[in-house]
């Protein structure tokens, strides 16, 4: 680590961002949030915000001046400005945490181990299962009826809470023993997605049931459906009959391992976005 002792968090609005950007202010660190609109941002008072585009590693070299840890992710459809936004970090910050995708054709998991751990800084990779939040796109179904449609009812899956994320995230960016690692993280349990209709139905106190559709009918909804990305209608089914056709996901216990507190289960995700199903 450098002297330096603010944390610059890159995607502070997002889902993770969000809560890293609260956690680490409420824990009394330095913060300075990133995004593309700081007009537009909403951060606790006493967190810097900044403006910064990914997508033109300059302007992330600009937010870093008396920054000693970052947070990134990589929101871009390409990785063609990762290693620029990389080496801006490592001229300027004694360590990174990376929360790695799997949307990024040009950055498979072993280029962005490569890139990160690469560096000569202090690095850690993130590589979650899915996002629990994800199943925010059945909220317009749960909102108007009793039945969540889709393809693939029988598709398990370990979902994980942004908070989770957030949490490991704060850890590895503050505290010692992270340098080096890639930590694969699961939530607590595996769930296929018609029981996770019934989970959802359970918390909200409301009858919920799974009503499987073909792929070409799921294909067709998700065009329908205007809150939901029309070009990731395929990537979307695609990645889900592949991993249907893979192994199940293991469980790991590394949520709780760094952080000490297990990893949420989906009841309580549930119950912290009960008001975005109503
Ligand atoms: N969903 C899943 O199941 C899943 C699973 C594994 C990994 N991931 C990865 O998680 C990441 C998404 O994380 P999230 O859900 O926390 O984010 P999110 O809620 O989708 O929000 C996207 C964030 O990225 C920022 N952003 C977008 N384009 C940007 C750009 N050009 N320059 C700077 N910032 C930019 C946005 O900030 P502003 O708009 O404020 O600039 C926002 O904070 C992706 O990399 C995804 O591949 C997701």
């Amino acid at each position: 680590m450098t002297d330096d002792t603010k944390i610059l968090v890159l995607a502070a609005t997002g889902n993770v961002g969000r809560h890293l950007v609260t956690g680490l202010h409420a824990a009394g660190h330095a913060v300075r949030a990133v995004t593309r609109d700081p007009g537009r941002a909403r951060v606790p008072a006493g967190v810097e915000v900044a403006r910064g585009d990914l997508a033109d590693p300059g302007s992330v070299e600009a937010c870093l001046a008396g920054v000693g840890a970052v947070f990134l992710l990589w929101p871009l459809h390409t990785g063609d400005r990762l290693p620029a936004v990389l080496e801006a970090i490592a001229r300027r910050a004694g360590r990174v945490v990376f929360l790695g995708t799997g949307g990024v054709p040009d950055l498979p998991f072993e280029k962005q181990d490569a890139l990160v751990h690469g560096l000569g800084i202090e690095s850690t990779v993130l590589r979650p299962t899915t996002f629990a939040v994800n199943l925010l796109w059945w909220a317009g179904q749960i909102r108007a009826g009793d039945t969540v449609e889709g393809a693939y009812g029988q598709l398990p899956m370990s979902l994980i809470h942004e908070a989770d994320l957030a949490a490991v995230a704060a850890r590895a960016l503050t505290s010692p023993g992270h340098d080096g690692a890639t930590y694969t993280l699961t939530g607590p349990e595996v769930l296929t997605q018609a029981e996770q209709v019934r989970v959802i139905g359970e918390t909200l106190g409301r009858p919920l049931r799974w009503r499987e559709l073909t792929r070409e009918q799921a294909y067709r909804r998700l065009l329908a459906d205007d809150s939901f990305p029309d070009s990731f209608a395929d990537v979307l089914l695609d990645g889900y009959a592949a991993m249907l056709a893979g192994p199940p996901p293991t469980l790991t216990t590394t949520v709780e391992d760094v952080t000490g507190s297990p990893a949420r289960p989906l009841r309580r995700w549930v119950a912290d976005h009960a008001a975005e199903f109503v």
